[in-house]
């Protein structure tokens, strides 16, 4: 789950992996914020790229995954909103904005192995505007993922926990685990979404 192919693998089917319905709380902080433009790093089949376009974003969705982009590129056009998307393959782990810069920049479900999280976020702070956010969601640590594998499971994480990889000039807006109630293999589990929100104030 780490690396491209097993990524690669999964995107290569017909069948869709994700609801294509935005994430829970990438609707609860960004509704309320004026639209811009928006980097969205994992962007999986683009079900938050597209939510983010249908309200006056622009947005890159980026992934280290081509087939993954592939099909949110398709499922771009059949939402009517390529035009105000675009995507990028990169891998967050060696991410470097390269002078590029957006007003909100989020991610969500990336478990980069061993604790690489908190790196990432500081990776993905350089490309934050000023003025603009930074929103960082994961699952935290719980019994409830007992099925996965150890990595996986040590590659979750707590808000607090990114919050050393910020660098100077981000306030931190929220840094908390919050539930949510979710359904796999048709029975409902409860979980914790680790969500960190903080804007560039400088
Ligand atoms: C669990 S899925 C989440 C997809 C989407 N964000 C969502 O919430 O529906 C994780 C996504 O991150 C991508 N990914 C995993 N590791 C990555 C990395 N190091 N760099 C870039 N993308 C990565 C995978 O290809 C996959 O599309």
């Amino acid at each position: 789950m780490f690396e491209p192919p097993s990524w690669e693998e999964r995107y290569s089917g017909e069948q869709l992996v994700w609801s294509g319905n935005p994430n829970a709380q990438l609707v609860a902080e960004v509704s309320g914020l004026t639209p811009g433009t928006a980097l969205d790093v994992g962007c999986g089949e683009g079900g938050d790229v597209i939510w983010l376009a249908q309200r006056g974003w622009r947005v890159t969705g980026a992934d280290f995954s081509a087939n993954g982009l592939a099909r949110a590129a398709r499922h771009a056009e059949e939402a009517g909103v390529a035009d105000r998307t675009d995507w990028w393959q990169v891998d967050a782990r060696t991410f470097e904005a390269g002078g590029r810069s957006f007003d909100l920049v989020t991610t969500h479900f990336l478990h980069p192995p061993d604790g690489g999280m908190t790196e990432v976020a500081g990776r993905l702070s350089e490309a934050v505007a000023p003025g603009g956010h930074l929103l960082i969601v994961g699952h935290a640590p719980s019994e409830v993922f007992t099925h996965l594998n150890a990595s996986h499971r040590r590659a979750m994480f707590l808000a607090e926990d990114l919050l050393p990889g910020l660098p100077a000039g981000f306030e931190v807006l929220v840094a908390e685990q919050r539930p949510r109630t979710t359904v796999r293999d048709g029975v409902s589990v409860d979980i914790h979404d680790s969500t960190l929100l903080a804007r560039r104030t400088t």
